[in-house]
């Protein structure tokens, strides 16, 4: 135990796993990622050296969003498992020393979930109706929806049911958005945190935390301007009718009562897309006690963009209450980002545009550098990890996974790629939720219907068969034949791989950092522009030492600060020099 990993206090600066458990590993044969799947590779996440996994929802869900669309809050999909799994994953976890935090989504439900069918049956102004947002609609014959805002995945935020109200959705249709205002939600979503906290569950990940509270009475929808749509999520006055609005902080406070009826607490951490200078707010310990900070991951590979993400990210943690910073590279959302570090640079308003082009292109409009990409993703990592605070790392990251751009649009998940297809605006995030390589001799042949993709066998992904003897399905996402090069097994006995970097970061990281302090730790190093450089108060071998972090953005080798290297991401110039995207970490000479 270390000063900040109390009893109390593991999550403040936790290295956490995300897990897409469709994805993850699939151990009876049905194509899709299961809860065993993720007990059985626990031993992978323990020597990877992890202190929490965040899993994905598993719950029953039609999948319109790859199961953000919750059915049952309280159950495990049966295509994923039983609760007796999910019981079992939780010992399993444990016995390895890793805590467990689950996904709740309680911005909107599915349009199965029983909540919703009851509203349906129950009709206009009925006390089912009141659990969600309906309205009438405008025109004649209210044949018109309450406004025009477009739903996030496209299409109207509005859909009209039998009778003719209409209900309202910032996502798919078949995710309605509650209505906080009802008591019934509350104490479902209580209900929930009780439920999983006691088949010990160590904490949540909070899906939509800035859209929880909504204000569509004070003013007439039809009169909210575009300032106010659905898609103006980072609105700075909080009078936005549905982001980060003022009243959502009360609904937190009242988690925390039920967070904290555990000991130790539980843990929280929220998705919520708001200016940096407002999520404090939520992270406070009153309230969620954290907040992704997710200013890497918008960033590309630039100097001045990171080093604000650095800045932006201590300031918030230095004005919470008892929080830490977070630090995000990648996740389910977002082009991963050794693809993100290989394609042209922009700046980073334009955020990730040019991986959004090259995808709706199949990856065919930009030059991919996938050996650029790589270099920086080792860089970039060592940069991150060396910061206080929580860390969290997406499936595959630690792999040095690349997007996969060229997915046949007839095998798309996502609702984005679907509900866009006419106007194929956008092909979506099932390029980062390709089902995981763990086995690199498992090899697939090249497809019948495209030849760089997979058929038949699945690099470990799925067993060979099922229970039954017949032949495992395939993965639901079709695996490219690249992904060879990527599986775990054949990383793990390589030197020079994203994994064995990533053990060794992670390794270090726990033996010198963890016992140091947060935001206030931190001092910056004074390199030059394009240098990213700073120091920490470490832990060597029983005695207190001064840790050093460097990457150098820049096209000139640099020369490192006095003192014992301990890794570095690319190897050094022969006269010691630090090249161009590349880290190093020291320990500095007293
Ligand atoms: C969050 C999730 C995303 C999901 C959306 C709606 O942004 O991370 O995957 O589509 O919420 O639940």
């Amino acid at each position: 135990m270390t000063a900040n990993n109390t009893h109390d206090d593991w999550w403040k600066q936790a290295v956490v796993y995300q897990i897409y458990p469709r994805s993850f590993k699939d151990v009876n044969g049905d194509g899709l990622g299961d809860i065993a799947g993720i007990t059985e590779k626990m031993n992978y996440l323990k020597t990877l050296g992890v202190d929490a996994i965040w899993l994905s929802p598993f719950y029953p869900s039609e999948l319109a969003d790859g199961g953000y669309d919750v059915i049952d809050y309280r159950n495990v999909d049966p295509r994923l498992g039983t609760m007796n799994d999910f019981d079992a994953m939780v010992a399993a976890a444990h016995g390895s020393g890793i805590k467990v935090i689950v996904d709740i989504v309680p911005n909107h439900t599915s349009d199965k979930h029983r909540f919703f069918q009851e509203a349906l049956k129950a009709g206009r102004g009925s006390a089912a109706r009141d659990r969600y947002i309906f309205r009438e609609g405008r025109g004649k014959n209210g044949e018109l929806p309450p406004n025009d805002w477009q739903s996030l995945f496209g299409g109207p935020a509005w859909e009209r049911v039998d009778d003719g109200q209409w209900y309202f959705h910032i996502f798919a249709k078949e995710q309605p958005d509650v209505n906080w205002k009802n008591p019934d939600i509350h104490e479902e979503f209580k209900e929930t945190f009780r439920f999983w906290s006691d088949h010990g569950v160590d904490g949540f990940r909070i899906d939509v935390a800035h859209g929880l509270a909504k204000d569509f009475d004070s003013e007439s929808l039809e009169q909210l301007g575009a300032e106010f749509s659905v898609q103006n999520q980072e609105n700075r006055d909080g009078r936005s009718p549905m982001w980060d609005r003022p009243e959502v902080h009360d609904i937190y406070k009242e988690w925390r009562q039920v967070f904290n009826e555990y000991n130790p607490p539980r843990f929280a951490v929220g998705e919520a897309w708001v200016i940096p200078e407002h999520q404090y707010l939520y992270a406070s310990t009153d309230e969620l006690g954290q907040v992704f900070n997710f200013e890497f991951a918008k960033s590309n590979w630039n100097v001045d963009d990171m080093r604000k993400a650095i800045v932006e990210g201590l300031d918030a943690a230095a004005r919470t209450n008892g929080s830490t910073s977070t630090w995000v590279m990648s996740n389910h959302d977002i082009p991963r980002n050794a693809t993100r570090y290989g394609l042209p640079q922009v700046p980073s308003h334009e955020k990730h545009q040019v991986a959004k082009d090259w995808l709706l292109r199949d990856g065919k409009t930009y030059f991919e550098d996938r050996k650029l990409g790589t270099r920086r993703a080792r860089a970039a990592v060592l940069m991150e990890m060396g910061l206080p605070g929580s860390v969290y790392i997406y499936q595959g990251e630690e792999l040095g996974l690349f997007e996969v751009p060229d997915i046949p649009w007839n095998r798309l998940e996502d609702p984005n790629a679907s509900r866009t297809k006419q106007a194929a605006s956008d092909k979506g995030r099932d390029g980062c939720r390709v089902p995981l390589p763990w086995v690199a001799d498992d090899e697939p042949k090249p497809a019948s219907w495209d030849k760089n993709f997979g058929e038949g066998a699945s690099f470990g992904f799925s067993p060979a068969s099922k229970a039954d003897g017949t032949p495992s399905e395939a993965p639901h996402l079709p695996q490219p034949l690249w992904f060879k090069d990527f599986a775990a097994d054949k990383e793990a006995d390589d030197p020079t791989s994203m994994l064995t970097l990533y053990r060794s970061v992670l390794k270090n990281r726990a033996e010198l950092l963890t016992a140091t302090g947060d935001y206030d730790s931190l001092d910056w190093l004074d390199m030059g522009d394009d240098v990213i450089a700073y120091t920490r108060p470490a832990i060597y071998q029983g005695s207190a030492s001064t840790f050093a972090s460097v990457t150098n953005f820049g096209a000139a080798p640099i020369a490192l600060p006095k003192g014992r290297v301990l890794l570095t991401s690319a190897e050094l110039a022969e006269d010691g020099g630090l090249p161009q995207d590349a880290s190093a970490w020291l320990l500095l000479d007293e």
